[in-house]
């Protein structure tokens, strides 16, 4: 049996209150982890709460981070660096969609930020919209992410995004791709059913503990 990843992206969403009542409902301690591997990637405020429940309730779901500073310490106002995220994450989404449109990261930047991670010993979940999206040599883990089905309720077909995992790990070293973009309870098994998707990264469905928990069973 393959190894799943599940991965909630909550991006710009939730306080430390709602994050509370989001991990009583899930049940932080019976949730399953049996050949799973559920991470949480929270906004920045939350980390450290994350990390301490997790501690707390001796969970083992993983915490990641959305974002990553390109640089080191050093005077970069408003920036978290790799370091400081380590202290509370092992995992760390990189290039997403929208930091792309959002945020104007470049692939320039976007491997840089990569550099940092690995250098810190963070493990980089790359953000690819297709096949023509740079995938840096020392990239392990990448989630493909159409942008037409990101939060739009139109999820590619499991075929299509069957194909684009494949020839990306026919063409690169990576060992894991992900498919991401709408995924609900209801069409997860399709894609991770699939031969070369080694799990789901989602956004929306995510925010919601009881489609979360049915998201990582029904995988
Ligand atoms: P979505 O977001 O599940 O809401 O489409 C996925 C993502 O952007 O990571």
């Amino acid at each position: 049996m393959k190894k799943l990843f599940i991965i909630a992206n909550w991006k710009s969403h939730k306080t430390e209150e709602e994050a509370e009542v989001w991990l009583d409902a899930y049940k932080i301690k019976e949730a399953p982890v049996a050949e799973k591997e559920v991470i949480l990637c929270g906004p920045f405020t939350l980390l450290s709460f994350l990390k301490a429940c997790v501690v707390y309730n001796n969970s083992q779901i993983k915490i990641g981070a959305q974002d990553v500073s390109p640089f080191e310490e050093g005077a970069y106002t408003g920036a978290v660096n790799a370091k400081q995220l380590k202290e509370f994450a092992s995992y760390v989404l990189i290039g997403h969609s929208e930091r792309r449109a959002n945020f104007a990261e470049t692939n320039e930047i976007i491997t840089k930020k990569i550099q940092m991670a690995k250098q810190a010993d963070l493990i980089p979940i790359l953000c690819v919209q297709g096949i023509d999206t740079p995938i840096p040599e020392n990239v392990t883990m990448v989630a493909f992410e159409p942008i037409g089905a990101i939060g739009s309720g139109h999820p590619d077909s499991p075929e299509d995004a069957e194909q684009v995992a494949k020839i990306i790990k026919e063409k690169h070293s990576v060992q894991y791709v992900l498919y991401g973009g709408s995924v609900t309870p209801e069409d997860v098994k399709r894609f991770t059913q699939m031969p070369s998707i080694d799990g789901v990264l989602v956004g929306g469905a995510s925010l919601d503990p009881d489609k979360f928990t049915q998201i990582i069973h029904n995988s």
